[in-house]
Protein backbone atom coordinates (compact mmCIF):
# COMPACT_ATOMS: atom_id res chain seq x y z
CA UNK A 1 0.00 0.00 0.00
CA UNK A 2 1.05 3.58 -0.81
CA UNK A 3 -0.09 7.09 -0.01
CA UNK A 4 0.02 8.70 -3.47
CA UNK A 5 0.14 12.54 -4.56
CA UNK A 6 -0.66 14.00 -8.04
CA UNK A 7 1.72 16.53 -8.27
CA UNK A 8 0.20 17.86 -11.12
CA UNK A 9 -2.62 19.33 -9.07
CA UNK A 10 -0.96 19.38 -5.39
CA UNK A 11 0.01 23.00 -4.45
CA UNK A 12 3.56 23.61 -5.02
CA UNK A 13 4.47 24.30 -1.52
CA UNK A 14 3.42 20.77 -0.53
CA UNK A 15 4.91 19.07 -2.84
CA UNK A 16 8.32 20.52 -2.26
CA UNK A 17 7.66 20.15 1.43
CA UNK A 18 6.79 15.92 0.18
CA UNK A 19 9.79 15.98 -2.02
CA UNK A 20 12.69 17.41 -0.08
CA UNK A 21 11.81 14.89 2.55
CA UNK A 22 12.51 12.32 -0.09
CA UNK A 23 15.32 12.83 -2.26
CA UNK A 24 17.86 13.32 0.68
CA UNK A 25 20.55 13.61 1.66
CA UNK A 26 21.13 16.29 -1.03
CA UNK A 27 25.18 17.94 -1.20
CA UNK A 28 24.89 21.59 -0.49
CA UNK A 29 26.87 24.12 -2.63
CA UNK A 30 27.87 27.35 -1.23
CA UNK A 31 28.02 29.04 -4.14
CA UNK A 32 30.49 32.25 -4.58
CA UNK A 33 29.38 35.22 -7.07
CA UNK A 34 30.61 38.59 -7.70
CA UNK A 35 28.49 41.45 -9.13
CA UNK A 36 29.17 44.45 -10.81
CA UNK A 37 30.87 46.88 -7.94
CA UNK A 38 32.95 43.45 -7.04
CA UNK A 39 30.57 42.74 -4.28
CA UNK A 40 30.81 38.73 -3.45
CA UNK A 41 27.93 36.89 -2.85
CA UNK A 42 27.90 33.67 -1.12
CA UNK A 43 24.59 31.69 -0.74
CA UNK A 44 23.77 27.64 -0.48
CA UNK A 45 21.74 25.60 -2.77
CA UNK A 46 20.96 22.01 -1.88
CA UNK A 47 19.33 21.62 -5.43
CA UNK A 48 22.78 20.81 -7.12
CA UNK A 49 24.88 18.06 -8.17
CA UNK A 50 27.52 16.75 -10.34
CA UNK A 51 26.07 15.40 -13.38
CA UNK A 52 28.94 14.27 -15.97
CA UNK A 53 32.43 14.02 -16.29
CA UNK A 54 33.60 14.99 -19.63
CA UNK A 55 32.96 17.76 -19.27
CA UNK A 56 32.70 18.04 -15.97
CA UNK A 57 29.31 19.93 -15.11
CA UNK A 58 27.36 20.98 -12.51
CA UNK A 59 23.81 21.84 -11.74
CA UNK A 60 21.54 24.45 -9.86
CA UNK A 61 18.33 24.63 -9.25
CA UNK A 62 18.01 27.99 -8.75
CA UNK A 63 14.27 29.90 -7.14
CA UNK A 64 12.19 32.66 -8.49
CA UNK A 65 12.16 35.30 -5.68
CA UNK A 66 9.21 37.82 -6.86
CA UNK A 67 10.57 40.56 -4.29
CA UNK A 68 13.89 41.08 -6.41
CA UNK A 69 14.81 42.60 -9.38
CA UNK A 70 13.43 40.46 -12.46
CA UNK A 71 12.93 37.76 -9.69
CA UNK A 72 16.52 36.50 -9.21
CA UNK A 73 18.47 35.74 -6.21
CA UNK A 74 21.75 37.55 -6.04
CA UNK A 75 23.14 34.60 -7.06
CA UNK A 76 21.36 33.95 -10.77
CA UNK A 77 21.50 37.71 -11.26
CA UNK A 78 25.56 37.76 -11.28
CA UNK A 79 25.80 34.76 -13.06
CA UNK A 80 23.58 36.07 -15.46
CA UNK A 81 25.71 39.28 -16.01
CA UNK A 82 29.45 37.93 -16.21
CA UNK A 83 28.74 33.89 -15.95
CA UNK A 84 31.34 32.89 -13.40
CA UNK A 85 30.27 30.95 -10.09
CA UNK A 86 32.39 29.22 -7.19
CA UNK A 87 31.23 26.08 -5.74
CA UNK A 88 32.41 26.13 -2.37
CA UNK A 89 31.84 22.40 -0.66
CA UNK A 90 30.85 22.65 2.75
CA UNK A 91 31.69 20.18 5.66
CA UNK A 92 30.85 20.26 9.25
CA UNK A 93 33.06 22.73 10.58
CA UNK A 94 31.58 25.34 8.06
CA UNK A 95 28.17 24.20 8.51
CA UNK A 96 27.22 27.03 10.71
CA UNK A 97 28.90 29.67 8.32
CA UNK A 98 27.17 28.20 5.52
CA UNK A 99 23.77 28.64 7.15
CA UNK A 100 24.28 32.24 7.93
CA UNK A 101 24.89 32.64 4.22
CA UNK A 102 21.80 31.41 3.65
CA UNK A 103 19.85 34.17 5.25
CA UNK A 104 18.89 36.60 2.64
CA UNK A 105 20.37 39.64 3.00
CA UNK A 106 20.07 42.54 0.73
CA UNK A 107 22.59 42.49 -1.84
CA UNK A 108 24.38 45.27 -0.40
CA UNK A 109 25.22 42.93 2.34
CA UNK A 110 28.31 40.43 1.86
CA UNK A 111 27.34 36.86 3.13
CA UNK A 112 30.60 35.85 3.13
CA UNK A 113 31.53 38.85 5.35
CA UNK A 114 28.36 37.98 8.22
CA UNK A 115 29.43 34.28 8.04
CA UNK A 116 33.38 35.59 8.95
CA UNK A 117 34.35 33.26 6.45
CA UNK A 118 38.18 34.35 4.44
CA UNK A 119 38.37 34.84 0.45
CA UNK A 120 40.79 33.18 -1.75
CA UNK A 121 41.85 34.33 -5.40
CA UNK A 122 40.38 31.75 -8.04
CA UNK A 123 42.74 30.65 -10.43
CA UNK A 124 40.84 31.16 -13.77
CA UNK A 125 38.09 33.41 -12.38
CA UNK A 126 37.38 36.56 -10.95
CA UNK A 127 35.05 35.14 -8.43
CA UNK A 128 36.87 34.14 -5.30
CA UNK A 129 36.26 31.04 -3.54
CA UNK A 130 35.88 30.50 0.41
CA UNK A 131 39.26 29.12 2.33
CA UNK A 132 37.37 27.34 4.91
CA UNK A 133 35.93 24.81 2.52
CA UNK A 134 37.79 22.10 1.82
CA UNK A 135 37.14 21.29 -2.02
CA UNK A 136 36.18 24.65 -4.59
CA UNK A 137 35.04 23.84 -8.08
CA UNK A 138 35.90 26.54 -10.25
CA UNK A 139 32.86 27.15 -12.58
CA UNK A 140 31.80 28.70 -16.36
CA UNK A 141 28.39 29.07 -17.16
CA UNK A 142 27.27 26.74 -19.48
CA UNK A 143 23.21 27.40 -19.99
CA UNK A 144 20.73 27.91 -18.09
CA UNK A 145 17.11 26.64 -18.61
CA UNK A 146 14.15 28.40 -17.10
CA UNK A 147 10.66 25.98 -15.88
CA UNK A 148 8.22 27.23 -14.28
CA UNK A 149 9.86 29.28 -11.12
CA UNK A 150 13.38 27.46 -11.67
CA UNK A 151 16.29 28.74 -13.12
CA UNK A 152 18.26 25.08 -13.71
CA UNK A 153 22.17 26.64 -14.39
CA UNK A 154 24.40 24.49 -15.66
CA UNK A 155 28.31 25.25 -15.51
CA UNK A 156 31.87 23.37 -16.54
CA UNK A 157 34.05 22.77 -14.17
CA UNK A 158 37.65 24.90 -15.31
CA UNK A 159 39.42 24.20 -12.51
CA UNK A 160 39.67 22.23 -8.93
CA UNK A 161 41.35 23.03 -5.13
CA UNK A 162 40.87 20.27 -2.86
CA UNK A 163 42.72 21.53 0.59
CA UNK A 164 45.90 19.38 1.17
CA UNK A 165 45.23 17.38 4.25
CA UNK A 166 42.37 15.94 2.28
CA UNK A 167 44.48 14.76 -0.67
CA UNK A 168 47.01 11.92 -0.64
CA UNK A 169 49.54 12.51 -4.02
CA UNK A 170 51.31 9.16 -3.80
CA UNK A 171 48.13 7.83 -4.59
CA UNK A 172 45.60 10.21 -6.11
CA UNK A 173 43.24 9.81 -3.97
CA UNK A 174 41.22 12.13 -1.93
CA UNK A 175 40.11 11.24 1.72
CA UNK A 176 36.49 11.91 1.45
CA UNK A 177 36.29 10.10 4.50
CA UNK A 178 38.03 12.04 6.32
CA UNK A 179 36.35 15.45 4.95
CA UNK A 180 33.16 15.15 6.20
CA UNK A 181 31.03 16.77 3.94
CA UNK A 182 27.81 17.60 5.56
CA UNK A 183 24.07 16.97 3.16
CA UNK A 184 21.00 18.52 3.53
CA UNK A 185 17.86 16.47 5.50
CA UNK A 186 13.79 17.39 5.37
CA UNK A 187 12.41 20.29 6.68
CA UNK A 188 14.20 24.04 7.10
CA UNK A 189 17.30 22.89 9.51
CA UNK A 190 17.74 19.06 9.10
CA UNK A 191 21.46 18.41 7.57
CA UNK A 192 23.20 15.16 7.92
CA UNK A 193 27.50 13.96 8.40
CA UNK A 194 28.48 11.47 5.79
CA UNK A 195 30.71 9.35 8.33
CA UNK A 196 28.83 6.10 8.45
CA UNK A 197 30.11 4.48 5.37
CA UNK A 198 29.74 1.28 3.28
CA UNK A 199 31.19 -0.36 1.31
CA UNK A 200 29.56 -2.66 -1.50
CA UNK A 201 32.24 -3.77 -3.97
CA UNK A 202 31.52 -3.65 -8.02
CA UNK A 203 30.55 -7.21 -9.55
CA UNK A 204 32.50 -7.68 -13.14
CA UNK A 205 29.99 -9.81 -15.15
CA UNK A 206 32.51 -12.55 -15.30
CA UNK A 207 32.48 -12.73 -11.58
CA UNK A 208 28.46 -12.86 -11.79
CA UNK A 209 28.62 -16.09 -14.06
CA UNK A 210 31.13 -17.24 -12.27
CA UNK A 211 29.81 -17.21 -9.05
CA UNK A 212 26.26 -18.45 -10.40
CA UNK A 213 28.36 -21.72 -12.20
CA UNK A 214 29.45 -22.50 -8.82
CA UNK A 215 26.01 -22.15 -7.18
C1 LIG B 1 21.06 24.50 3.05
C2 LIG B 1 20.31 25.43 2.14
C3 LIG B 1 20.04 25.02 0.85
C4 LIG B 1 19.37 25.86 -0.03
N1 LIG B 1 19.11 25.43 -1.30
C5 LIG B 1 18.51 26.25 -2.18
C6 LIG B 1 18.31 25.83 -3.52
O1 LIG B 1 18.68 24.73 -3.93
N2 LIG B 1 17.69 26.70 -4.38
C7 LIG B 1 17.30 27.95 -3.97
O2 LIG B 1 16.77 28.71 -4.80
N3 LIG B 1 17.49 28.38 -2.70
C8 LIG B 1 18.10 27.57 -1.81
N4 LIG B 1 18.32 27.98 -0.53
C9 LIG B 1 17.94 29.35 -0.15
C10 LIG B 1 19.01 30.35 -0.63
O3 LIG B 1 20.28 30.02 -0.11
C11 LIG B 1 18.60 31.75 -0.16
O4 LIG B 1 17.43 32.13 -0.87
C12 LIG B 1 19.69 32.77 -0.35
O5 LIG B 1 19.36 33.92 0.39
C13 LIG B 1 19.86 33.20 -1.80
O6 LIG B 1 20.91 34.11 -1.80
P1 LIG B 1 21.26 35.10 -2.96
O7 LIG B 1 20.09 36.02 -3.18
O8 LIG B 1 22.44 35.82 -2.38
O9 LIG B 1 21.59 34.30 -4.18
C14 LIG B 1 18.96 27.15 0.39
C15 LIG B 1 19.22 27.57 1.72
C16 LIG B 1 19.90 26.71 2.57
C17 LIG B 1 20.20 27.17 3.98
Amino acid sequence: MTVDFDLETLQRAEAYRLLVSLVVPRPIALVTTINNDGLVNAAPFSFFNLLGSDPPIVALGIGRDELRPLGLKDTAFNILQNGEFVINLVNDPIAKAMNICGTEFPPNISEVEMAKLLLLPSAKLTVPRIAESPAQLECRHHSTIEIGRTRITLGVVVHLHVAEQFYEATTKRIHTDKIGMIGRMHGRGFYTKTTELFEIPRIPFSAWQQSSEEK
